[in-house]
């Protein structure tokens, strides 16, 4: 690890998520001691890749494999517990021990069995035009218990709630009256399997339930460095995103407050990592998408499929409207802009600088969904590129043509790129000043 003032830094999505956030995560913790994970759950997958290993991390902060670095599930994340250890023990399996070195909020909650049930059955009973294509991993009704109260579990529950075992069993039952009433099915939800679960997780965690919060203060107090690693992206956002069609928490900088229980004013660097072409998985409006060969073979060129479900991401253009306004709303330092090499090939690269509605040309982002379903894409073209940049290292070696689309998507988007990806290994990346002199990037690929 490196020391040196970096200043506490956030690393999150600024579209509908996958936008490589795991990669920065894992490229910059080398340079800080602790990884915070602030909101949502195992809706989100992280992929880093390191020598030819890959890992998707779920629930852990994908910073946790670095040996040095402690990793903070924070009060805001909904943490199903035995995908948790099964996460843990994977790792284990691979030779990397995170168990000792992780830390989960007294506060954050419970996924449950029937979360997730309900998250099938209602996505199962919405019609084609009303699912949200959740991760079904039960992410939204764990928040709506959260909201409501008295139907939540807490990791402070596990050790101290006396009557935890009844107030499960009440729960279930109420939840099996609910899912036969709405859904006339509720899967064989079992209060005993239930009890069991929390047992498995009470054995297995209970020994890194921590009061996070002070821990953060306490570093914060002696200058250690965080890294704040957001979870799906600014365009799901509960408040800010595509409403509906968003995830249940708060999916940037701002999140940190509420999620982490720090102010977002400790924060020196919000890095938005975005791709240089738009994606989306689940449903919702998506003004640039490209459903046909080109987005096919932006598809097949970036393996978009996703990394917690397998699902085919919807890929587009680069939607610039959505993004400025999710830079704005986020006040994004920096942007860190992935995938360059996977638009190599194409004659021309095209950017969405506006949207067409009826007969007005929009350029700020609207909360109508089905003003963005009308919605026609402004699409300017630029010259491509060819060759291969998974082995560039310097802005200054990229093909002119990419060069000259990275300053049109910073000139349009209003925030300096200073993150390039050119592959997905940790090394097959660019940093560019200002950012490359406070976060000098390791030369080499080892964990
Ligand atoms: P996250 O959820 O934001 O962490 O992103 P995901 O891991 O779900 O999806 C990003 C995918 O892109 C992963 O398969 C990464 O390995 C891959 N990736 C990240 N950066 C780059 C890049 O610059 N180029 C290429 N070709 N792949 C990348
Ligand atoms: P990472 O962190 C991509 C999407 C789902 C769905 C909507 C609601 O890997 O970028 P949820 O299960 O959260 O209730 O689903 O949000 N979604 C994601 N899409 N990457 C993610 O996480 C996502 N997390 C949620 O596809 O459209
Ligand atoms: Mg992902």
């Amino acid at each position: 690890m490196s020391g040196g003032q970096i200043g506490n830094t956030c690393v999150f999505g600024l579209s509908w998520g996958d936008e490589g956030k795991g990669k920065i995560v894992d490229l910059l913790s080398s340079h800080f001691g602790l990884v915070v994970r602030f909101n949502g759950g195992a809706n989100a997958g992280h992929t880093v890749c390191v020598d030819n290993e890959k890992y998707a991390l779920h629930l852990l902060p994908a910073g946790v494999l670095h040996e040095h670095t402690v990793g903070v599930i924070g009060p805001g994340v909904v943490v199903d517990p035995l995908g948790l250890i099964e996460e843990i023990d994977e790792l284990a399996s691979r030779g990397i021990n995170v168990e000792k070195k992780l830390k989960i909020s007294e506060r954050a909650h419970l996924v449950m069995a029937y979360h997730k049930i309900e998250d099938r059955l209602s996505e199962q009973a919405s019609g084609s035009g009303s699912r949200i294509g959740t991760t079904a991993r039960g992410i939204g009704p764990c928040y709506a218990d959260k909201m409501k109260r008295t139907t939540a579990v807490r990791f402070i529950d596990l050790l101290h709630d006396d009557d935890l075992s009844g107030r499960i069993r009440r729960i279930v039952a109420a939840k099996k009256a609910s899912f036969q009433a709405l859904y006339g099915d509720d899967d064989g939800l079992d209060a005993d399997a239930v009890l069991a679960d929390i047992d498995v997780g009470r054995t297995r965690l209970s020994d890194l339930i921590t009061d996070t919060t002070e821990l953060l203060h306490g570093a914060i107090q002696s200058d250690q460095q965080i890294l704040f690693e957001g979870a799906n992206g600014l365009l799901l956002d509960i408040d800010h995103g595509t409403y509906p069609y968003v995830t249940s928490s708060s999916t940037g900088p701002h999140g940190i407050g509420a999620g982490a229980g720090v102010p977002a004013s400790v924060l020196k660097h919000r890095i938005g990592v975005v791709k240089a072409y738009s994606t989306r998985v689940g449903a919702g409006p998506f003004v640039s998408e490209l459903a046909d060969e080109t987005g096919d073979r932006i598809r097949e060129a970036g393996h978009e499929y996703g990394t917690t479900t397998g699902r085919p991401r919807r890929c587009g253009w680069f939607d610039a409207v959505s993004i400025r306004y999710a830079a704005q709303v986020s006040d994004a330092t920096h942007v860190a802009l992935m995938h360059l090499d996977t638009l190599s090939g194409f004659a021309e690269v095209g950017l969405c600088t506006a949207y067409r509605i009826g007969n007005q040309t929009v350029q700020s982002f609207p909360a109508c969904t089905s003003l963005l379903e009308q919605a026609e894409p402004i699409v300017e073209m630029l010259p491509g590129w060819n060759g291969d940049l998974r082995s560039i290292r310097s802005f200054d070696a990229l093909p002119e043509s990419a060069r000259a689309y990275v300053q049109r998507i910073e000139s349009v988007v209003g925030v300096p790129v200073s993150i390039i990806g050119v592959g997905p290994d940790r090394s097959q990346t660019l940093v560019r000043d200002p950012l490359r002199n406070v976060l000098p990037v390791p030369e080499t690929s080892t964990v």
